[in-house]
């Protein structure tokens, strides 16, 4: 299976889909994570990126596209993947479509973590990580709303969306979660 995580910057698409991992049996690709180590390993690409990052806003098109293509011709990929924090905008969910079109693939689902914002600052201030901090933090829900929320439409209207609370423990979100995969993939039996 082939399934996106969408949600604001701390709604726990990484906490669900280290969960998932073993659940689905296929890869994590955050690439969130990629550009971190892109930037630790201090690469041409991490050096451009980290610039954005530290902005809180996101990293060009052209330049994840190019991580994501490599990633996703690995053969670890071939049955399927877990992307979390991609696509991020409708240029991105366009360029996947292609991607996978071009290889008789498609995404089969998209699960929507819905956290309200107060809970998503409370969980950002329990942690720290180098973009978490309230200035950068209002920019990432910012972005989130203006170039991400609208891939919501972009796959309801596919019929691939399915939206859960993700308010709660991990364990109770992840229940949602498996429910939610159940769903879609009854409703894409029945076409
Ligand atoms: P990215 O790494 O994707 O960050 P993000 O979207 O801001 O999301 P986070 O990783 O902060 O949150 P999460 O939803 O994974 O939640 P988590 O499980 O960690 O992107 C970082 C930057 O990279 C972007 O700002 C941009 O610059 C760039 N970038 C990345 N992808 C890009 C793209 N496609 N295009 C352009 N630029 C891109 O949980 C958060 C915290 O809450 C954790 O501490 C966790 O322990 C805790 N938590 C999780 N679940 C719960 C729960 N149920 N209850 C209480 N606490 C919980
Ligand atoms: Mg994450």
């Amino acid at each position: 299976m082939r399934i996106i995580l969408i949600g604001p910057p701390g709604a726990g698409k990484g906490t669900q889909c280290q969960r998932l991992v073993d659940y689905l049996r296929v890869p994590h690709l955050s690439t969130g994570e990629m550009l971190r180590a892109a930037v630790r390993a201090g690469t041409a690409e991490g050096l451009a990126a980290a610039h954005f990052m530290a902005q809180g806003q996101l990293v060009p098109d052209p330049m994840i596209l190019g991580l994501v293509t490599k990633r996703l011709e690995a053969a670890d990929c071939r049955d399927g993947c877990l992307l979390d924090g991609f696509p991020r905008t409708l240029p991105q969910a366009a360029m996947l479509d292609d991607l996978l079109d071009c290889r008789a693939m498609s995404v089969d689902g998209v699960i929507e973590l819905a956290v309200p914002r107060d809970e998503l600052v409370h969980r950002m201030l329990a942690r720290k990580r180098e973009d978490d901090n309230p200035e950068i933090f209002a920019k990432r829900i910012a972005s989130f709303e203006v170039q991400t929320a609208p891939l919501l439409d972009y796959y309801k209207r596919q019929g691939k969306l399915a939206s859960i609370d993700g308010l709660g423990t991990a364990d109770e979100i992840f229940n949602r979660v498996r429910e939610a995969l159940r769903r879609l993939k009854r409703d894409s039996y029945q076409g």
